[in-house]
């Protein structure tokens, strides 16, 4: 078994609530509602993952699953070039982005073929100078909430689920990369546990992700994210901002 690697989020605060930053062969599951800073802050570890390790990376390239089309080669630049700004360093967004590896998945049993590419994709790049070290499926739920409606379709739904999640976290401990799923809270409060901030996927998402970490909206760029669920950290938050350069304290 490798060491566990960690990836900083380029927040002081979020990275120590997580003793140091996002885990390696582990799955962090990002939740909340719109707007709340998934997408932003997968985009976010996309570009550090790519710095040497003194500079809180993993010195790697990501693969992302994107399901929702939301992946943003311009939002790169800008986080590109927040980061030249921090660390007095040049760098080039061009070469970053070609260390993204964006996946379109068109329907749930496509993302879960992906993992299976995403796969082949990091074995190829595994002797190479930056090899695979992040994997991003954004947004995990929303295939199988669109395609599985209906209570009869539930076992089925997370019978494929689970094969999902598996498959994730033999990603990342095959690579010794990170795993990062954006996931969507419940619209309404759920009759049973009354709580409209849980997370959709059940039992299957649950048991299977590492972290979670629930985001929500603070005053202006302000985001205050949760941890939720840890094996080994105390629960805590953290106060974050997306800013045009990216997510700061
Ligand atoms: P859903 O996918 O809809 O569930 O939401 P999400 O949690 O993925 O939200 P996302 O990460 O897309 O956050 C969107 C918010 O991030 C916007 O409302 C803005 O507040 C902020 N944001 C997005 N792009 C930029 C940008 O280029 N500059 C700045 N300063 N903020 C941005
Ligand atoms: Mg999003």
């Amino acid at each position: 078994r490798k060491m566990v690697g960690k990836l900083t989020t380029g927040c002081t605060e979020f990275d120590e609530m997580m003793g140091g930053g996002i885990e390696t062969q582990a799955i962090t599951e990002l939740y909340g509602e719109f707007g709340s800073g998934k997408t932003q802050l997968a985009h976010q570890l996309a570009v550090n993952v790519q710095m040497d390790r003194e500079h809180g990376g993993l010195n790697g390239s990501v693969i992302i699953i994107d399901t929702e089309n939301t992946f943003r080669p311009e939002r790169i630049a800008q986080m590109v070039k927040g980061l030249s700004e921090k660390y007095g360093m040049e760098l080039d967004p061009e070469e970053f982005l070609q260390n993204i590896h964006v996946a379109r998945a068109y329907n749930s049993n496509h993302q879960i073929l992906l993992v299976e590419s995403a796969t082949d994709l990091a074995n190829e790049l595994r002797d190479m100078g930056k090899p695979v070290r992040l994997l991003i499926v954004d947004s995990l739920m929303a295939h199988f909430r669109a395609e599985y409606v209906g209570r009869g379709t539930l076992a089925d739904r997370q019978q494929k689920l689970n094969k999902h999640m598996h498959g994730l976290l033999r990603f990342g401990d095959l690579f010794n990369a990170c795993v990062v799923v954006t996931n969507q809270v419940m619209a309404k409060p759920d009759a049973f546990f009354g709580d409209p901030t849980r997370p959709v996927g059940g039992h299957v998402v649950g048991h299977t992700a590492t972290f979670r970490l629930y985001l929500r909206k603070s005053k202006g760029d302000k985001r205050i994210i949760r941890l939720v669920d840890s094996p080994n950290l105390p629960e805590g938050e953290a106060v974050i901002a997306v800013t045009t350069a990216g997510l700061t304290d």
